[in-house]
């Protein structure tokens, strides 16, 4: 049955040995949890939010539900099934089940070092402003400086890295997973709460208005593309993470319900976001993009009661939520550098960490510290540049690569198998997830994937 072991490069000593060592999740809920703190993360709280207000509020919503139910969800489950199956990282997994296609999971794990040296960038942000609100010295017009300055840009990309490394350092179970353990339900208490203080403001009817009253004239083809790429980032796929994640599964944890957990969770603290965003800033937002977070809400956090108490919560949130994705972003690579090279967990962190902090460095000197780096191509600068490579067309390129592969070289019935030797009750949906990667998965992402390249921006 195991096709991939005979073709793969490995001698069997190798397998043995690495397999019996391969860590794995305590349980399937340490699975569900890290593969949420994987996909909620700024996606879901900061991009979201202004996604659907520019793309027409309530409908937008509509569109990316069905996007998430019909896409992101039998991605998902191709992804953590291809992980399962191999036990693999992305580059071993697919030269497992389709020799000669081992470059698909070169094309993940190094857009996934791209990803986690620009999203460190922004995480560090996060942090930065957690300590201006504890200092007491938020200011909605200091983001423009604080961008241009290099000390801070490139301290707290630093301290970011750090911490991502500390955690993957630490290991599947005493690391990422007791991380996500902790960490899942207190974003999700911090959340529940802001939310709560929002609704309170006088600002909230304006503000939820504003979020879904749908705006149908709004609705256009680009509207499904920006649902379908919203999806594919905050959903972490097209680039193996979840198959990562997925390869620490056990035989008889149930897939099925570890994608839907997963699928569902995501979504639903991207919905919560818009109700935690919105009522506070009510009819404020005038543009989305960085000054979403870093300037209006600190606007309205300064004339709040209780602003200071809930801006330091904020920022705290929004650097958890952050903390969990760049985790399993640098994980990918680590369990690549483990597999194939027979590295030591540290010694690959210690690599992985200096290398994504280097490659960190330009975009944190992109938004106004350096001159020559905010404007490199049609005005975009580093961090935009490398948010377009690596977020949006390696993903969507990755995704539709999965797809191909999954059904034409390794073949659905393997696939199928997989799922159902832990989850017999999933057969009679086996033909409608067969019908969805073959067919409507792949024909989206190549209309997101062509859309992209043409206009050149950017969706995800
Ligand atoms: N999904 C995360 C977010 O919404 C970001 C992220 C983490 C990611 N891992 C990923 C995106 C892998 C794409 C691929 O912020």
């Amino acid at each position: 049955m195991d096709t991939g072991r005979s073709s793969s490069n490995h001698n069997e000593s190798d397998v043995t040995m690495s397999e019996t060592q391969r860590p794995h999740w305590g349980s399937k809920m340490g699975f569900i949890l890290a593969a949420a703190g994987s996909a909620i993360g700024l996606g879901n709280i900061w991009r979201f939010p202004y996604i659907t207000q520019q793309n027409g509020g309530g409908i937008f919503v509509i569109v990316y539900l069905l996007a998430v139910l019909f896409i992101g969800l039998p991605v998902m489950l191709g992804e953590i099934t291809i992980g399962r199956h191999t036990q693999r990282n992305p580059v071993g997994a697919y030269g497992r089940i389709a020799p000669g296609w081992r470059f698909v999971g070169a094309l993940g794990i190094i857009s996934g070092l791209g990803i986690l040296s620009y999203y460190s960038v922004v995480a560090g942000w996060t942090i930065g402003y957690a300590v201006k609100s504890i200092g007491g010295s938020l200011d909605p017009n200091g983001f423009g400086a604080f961008l241009g300055d290099w000390r801070q840009q490139i301290g707290y990309l630093a301290a970011f890295s750090l911490l991502t490394s500390f955690v993957v350092a630490s290991g599947v179970q005493a690391g990422i997973e007791r991380m996500a353990r902790v960490l899942m339900p207190l974003l999700f208490l911090l959340m529940l709460g802001l939310i709560i203080r929002g609704l309170t403001l006088p600002t909230a009817g304006a503000g939820l208005k504003f979020y879904l009253m749908p705006d149908v004239d709004k609705l256009t083809t680009k509207t499904f593309l920006f649902a379908v790429g919203q999806a594919f980032f905050s959903l972490s796929l097209g680039m193996g993470a979840m198959l990562t994640y997925g390869a620490y599964l056990k035989k008889e944890d149930n897939l099925v319900t570890c994608a839907v957990a997963v699928v569902a969770l995501d979504t639903l603290i991207a919905l919560m976001a818009g109700f935690l965003i919105f009522p506070v800033i009510g009819h404020g937002l005038h543009k989305g993009g960085p000054s979403l977070v870093f300037v209006t809400m600190i606007a309205q956090f300064s004339h709040m009661t209780g602003g200071t108490v809930t801006a330091i919560l904020f920022f705290v949130l929004l650097a958890l939520a952050a903390l969990t994705s760049t985790v399993s972003l640098m994980e990918v690579f680590i369990s690549y550098l483990i597999d194939e090279w027979h590295m030591r967990r540290l010694s690959a962190v210690v690599l992985t960490g200096t290398l994504s902090f280097a490659l960190g460095v330009p975009s944190a000197l992109s938004l106004g510290a350096v001159p020559s780096l905010t404007h490199i191509i049609h005005g975009k600068g580093f961090l935009d540049i490398f948010d377009f490579a690596f977020g949006n067309l390696a993903l969507t390129l990755g995704g539709l690569l999965m797809c191909i592969v999954l059904i034409y070289r390794w073949g659905f019935r393997h696939a199928a198998d997989e799922v159902l030797g832990s989850s017999p009750k999933f057969r009679p949906f086996a033909q409608t997830w067969k019908i969805l990667l073959q067919y409507v998965a792949p024909v989206a992402i190549a209309g997101l994937l062509i859309y992209c390249l043409v206009t050149g921006t950017g969706l995800s």
